[in-house]
């Protein structure tokens, strides 16, 4: 079987639908196909400042959710990126075969950086080359992610041919897993920009964990195109068509389907309607993470086991790359 690694942050209280239909949708159907290994980086959530007990906080409602959106410790590997110290230990190593110009030329860090360059730190910086050791630890084949993590993908390619050719053959070079229709799910109140954690207005983004009613009236409020036809048009109708794109994610049909059932109707019906399957999408998910919230010592078990596992994995790639690096091995 393939192998599939992929992480998601813990810096909000709740994933956002772009989070599922870029990225977590994709990986609950790869745990049938792959040799599938999910991480919540808790590494990576440090990077912009935080508050302890928030973080322990979130770190378990994402795994929570994790499992109520269908990940199943039974087909896959889930654990917290902090239980592995592999994770950081491999993130120094290829921190010392990446130029400094390479990492500075990652657009994620050259944003973030610039809306916050009094509070920019190093580990911001380094952020990709952390995450490109998640990947390369685990050997993985495929990783499933949003159009957002191509540049930090095609890194993570860089360091892990670079390595080979320098100190020979260590890993495997991943690709990108990005299915375009759901890629780039875009905020609803500034529709040509993507769904975003930390940049989306409140109203411009879907959180899975908050009440139902407000996102039914998000959906409802949310910015579309002059003229009326509902037509999928990514460039001039950048509004409805993430609306549709969302529509056709949720139900499993394609956008011509719906493009003839709401041929002659307004964007009301088609709001009104979506609204309604985003509600009954999120309800099920919401009961089932506060049942894996309600018991956390259930849920911390989940882990440990999924760490012992990743790190069962991890350990060996570190102790190879460790050795074709040339650290002398310990007696
Ligand atoms: P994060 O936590 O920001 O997002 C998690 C996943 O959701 C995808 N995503 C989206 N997809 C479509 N439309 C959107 N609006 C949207 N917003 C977010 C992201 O592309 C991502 O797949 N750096 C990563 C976390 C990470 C990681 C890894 C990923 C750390 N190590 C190793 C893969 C492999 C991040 O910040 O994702």
């Amino acid at each position: 079987r393939p192998r599939v690694l992929s992480g998601i942050q813990p810096t909000a209280d709740s994933f956002h639908l772009g989070n599922y239909l870029g990225a977590v949708r994709n990986w609950v159907a790869m745990q049938e196909t792959h040799d599938a290994y999910y991480c919540v980086v808790d590494l990576h959530a440090i990077t912009m400042g935080h508050d302890p007990a928030a973080l322990r906080q979130r770190t378990r409602v994402s795994a929570a959710q994790l499992l109520a959106l269908g990940l199943d410790p039974e087909r896959c590997t889930l654990f917290v990126q902090s239980h592995v110290p592999e994770h950081a230990q491999l993130g120094w190593v290829l921190s010392c075969i990446t130029g400094f110009g390479e990492a500075g030329r990652m657009v994620q860090f050259k944003d973030k950086s610039a809306k916050a360059a009094d509070t920019t730190t190093v580990g911001l910086f380094t952020y990709p080359i952390l995450q490109a050791a998640d990947i390369l630890l685990y050997q993985a084949d495929q990783v499933p992610v949003g159009e957002d993590q191509r540049q930090h993908l095609e890194l993570t390619r860089d360091l892990a041919q670079r390595y080979n050719t320098r100190f020979g053959r260590t890993f495997t070079v991943p690709s990108p897993y990005i299915v375009k229709d759901t890629a780039k799910i875009t905020d609803l109140q500034d529709p040509t920009s993507k769904m975003s954690k930390s940049a989306s207005s409140p109203n411009g983004i879907i959180e899975l964990l908050e009440d139902s009613a407000r996102s039914a009236k998000k959906i409802k409020s949310a910015v579309t195109d002059t003229g009326r036809e509902i037509l999928y048009d990514e460039e001039n109708k950048p509004g409805v068509s993430n609306l549709l794109t969302i529509y056709a994610a949720l139900t499993m049909r394609t956008i011509d389907e719906l493009l003839e059932q709401y041929e002659g109707r307004g964007y009301g019906d088609l709001k009104k309607d979506l609204a309604e399957i985003v509600v009954d999408f999120v309800k099920p998910i919401q009961e089932r993470t506060r049942a894996y919230l309600e018991d956390p010592e259930h849920l911390d078990k989940v882990l440990a086991i999924g760490a012992e596992k990743a790190r069962a994995v991890a350990s060996v790639t570190l102790a190879q790359a460790y050795q074709n690096i040339g650290f002398l091995s310990p007696a």
